[in-house]
């Protein structure tokens, strides 16, 4: 059997920050499920779709045929044969992704897709519901999260350091409704799992969070 490490939490918990840095230090796979979802939102917005309208959103999701592949050690989207990582990063496709993933239909085909990655392969995944759903038996599964203010000034100062024009309080208003949107949603909606270890990053290093999950990991190898 595979070893697994599920990591969910809120938009800008830091989870791939530190499960990439985890990842490394381990040697496993690390795959973002966050860019599946943003892949099918990029295809939706791409076909005119109307997000507001769910039936449409469950057909249309069809069309879509996710992959992933890595090169150079990073995970690249593959949507319909073309790569498409230079597209999900936005926020228009982080907001779209966050109403196009409570659609059923297109949490059962990326969850079978993540599933299947889990079978045979040594992976830390990340996301909302990996160690509620995806990943129920995950060796050992981390709920990360900190304050929407510490998140909101992460994101701010990433954005300054691009040279992007940002506003604080917006960056903060928007990643509490999107907290909002993915912890109140019907189907798995984000939530520490009962086994869970809880990792408030708001005061720590990254070095610290990646040397505590580590440590977790090799109490359970
Ligand atoms: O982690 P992220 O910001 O890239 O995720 C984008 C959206 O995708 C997020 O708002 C909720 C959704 N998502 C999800 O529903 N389940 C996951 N396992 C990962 C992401």
């Amino acid at each position: 059997m595979s070893f697994c490490i599920a990591v969910d939490g809120p938009a800008g918990a830091g989870k791939s920050t530190i499960a990439k840095l985890v990842a490394k230090k381990m040697n496993l796979i690390y795959v973002d499920t966050g860019a599946m979802y943003r892949a099918m939102a990029y295809y939706l917005i791409s076909q005119n779709t109307d997000l507001a309208n769910g039936q449409e959103i469950s057909e249309k999701c069809q069309g879509a045929d996710i992959r992933i592949v890595y090169e150079n050690g990073e995970q690249v989207v593959i949507l319909n044969g073309e790569n498409v990582n230079p597209y999900l990063r936005t926020e228009e496709v982080g907001n779209a992704a966050s109403v196009s993933s409570a659609n059923g239909s297109v949490r059962a085909k990326l969850v079978e897709l993540q599933q299947r990655m889990a079978e045979d392969t040594d992976l830390i995944m990340d996301g909302r519901d990996i160690g509620t759903c995806v990943l129920p038996k995950a060796q050992l599964k981390i709920y990360l999260t900190a304050s929407s203010r510490v998140r909101a000034l992460r994101r701010y100062h990433e954005l300054v350091a691009k040279g992007q024009a940002c506003n604080l309080e917006e960056i903060e208003a928007d990643i509490i409704d999107r907290d909002y949107r993915d912890m109140n949603r019907e189907i798995s909606p984000l939530k520490q799992a009962a086994d869970a270890v809880l990792l408030d990053t708001s005061d720590m290093t990254i070095e610290e969070v990646v040397g505590k999950i580590i440590s977790l990991a090799e109490e359970r190898k």
